[in-house]
């Protein structure tokens, strides 16, 4: 069930949160936000405009309403590019992504045009740990598909041979495809339970935590070659897109499972289509998709994938926190500040 601001997407799709603010500044945020981080919209010295909907604005709509304004909040599915910051034009200074991934900004485009790019880092990644590990759970004890059996009122007794999964806690390896923040808390979480650690991509910031994390830090191939279960959190770029793709799958072991709660291209999805209906590894976890919102309707039809609806960071207090903190980052830019969460100043 969706929350009380889908009954609020019933109002016109996209109007003034407060239109008595300055004329000065305009401000257009491309969904309606959690209640906290409206009520701060509504504070700031700006005309608001808001896409009252959840489903993102046409690009047609993102253009006219980002013609002249000082600030957007976007999110992940919002291509903020070339084209679209220079219909924006020079009043732009600041746009604010709510969310810590940015791979559907052009960083160059916005440095050429001096535009303040900001993300969410830091408030999402225990959400976005927590279910991580909810995935690595329900897929190596194949919950969901359980879940399902029952429900379509299937006759079961107990069976030393039903549901049988793959044990995580008993010397099982994990393989951390991206060691930052979100992958040193997915780290923590699995140490926990007594896996093995590998890594690659591990960011510098957090090397020291890694090493005393027993995080062994290893080539790709290795790590895919080694690991039960391998988790993807690096972010969404031309060196990480089609990371995984059919080579790298054919080196996991046929009962590997493969976790993705980063963005969907760090995956070739057809070869992931391929590789687990020929039984290449044992199954996939997967919280986001090449072409979202669209699912390859072949991975629904596979016992041994699970699909989330990209909610990784779905969170109460987290995505209040997201939505405040891009807030936060449009008010301190319009007042001279420095942001607070800036990816590229220019
Ligand atoms: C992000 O923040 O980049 C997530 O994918 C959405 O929370």
């Amino acid at each position: 069930m969706l929350s009380s601001t889908f009954r609020r997407s019933r109002r016109e799709a996209s109007d003034d949160v407060n239109a008595s603010g300055s004329a000065k500044n305009h401000v257009f945020v491309a969904r309606v936000l959690p209640d906290v981080a409206m009520r701060e919209l509504d504070a700031l010295d700006a005309a608001v405009h808001v896409h009252r909907a959840h489903h993102p604005p046409s690009r047609q709509e993102l253009l006219s309403r980002a013609a002249g304004a000082s600030a957007l909040i976007t999110l992940l599915s919002e291509q903020v590019d070339d084209e679209l910051l220079g219909v924006a034009g020079p009043e732009l200074r600041v746009v604010a992504n709510c969310a810590v991934g940015y791979d559907n900004i052009d960083l160059a485009a916005a440095e050429r045009r001096g535009v303040v790019v900001t993300n969410t880092p830091g408030v999402l990644d225990d959400a976005t740990a927590d279910l991580t590990l909810a995935l690595m759970l329900a897929a190596s004890r194949r919950v969901v598909e359980a879940d399902r059996f029952v429900r379509a009122g299937n006759a079961w007794t107990w069976d030393p041979e039903m549901f049988v999964g793959l044990d995580i806690s008993a010397g099982a390896t994990l393989g951390i495809v991206g060691v930052g923040r979100i992958g040193i808390a997915v780290g923590r979480r699995a140490r926990a339970f007594g896996l093995r650690l590998l890594g690659t991509r591990i960011s510098q910031r957090v090397r020291e935590e890694a090493n005393e994390l027993g995080v062994e830090e290893v080539e790709l191939a290795t790590l895919l070659a080694d690991s039960d279960v391998v988790t993807l959190h690096c972010p969404l770029s031309s060196s990480t897109r089609h990371l995984i793709g059919a080579p790298e799958l054919h080196v996991m072991p046929s009962h590997a499972l493969l976790v993705n709660t980063s963005r969907g291209a760090v995956i070739d999805e057809r070869a992931l289509v391929t590789a687990l209906e020929e039984g290449t590894i044992g199954g996939a976890a997967l919280d986001v998709f090449e072409h979202e919102p669209d699912v390859d309707p072949r991975l629904l039809e596979l016992d041994n994938v699970i699909t989330l609806p990209h909610i990784g960071s779905a969170g109460r207090a987290t995505r209040d926190a997201m939505a405040l903190l891009a807030v936060r980052n449009v008010s301190a830019v319009l007042s001279g500040q420095a942001p607070l969460t800036a990816v590229r100043a220019p």
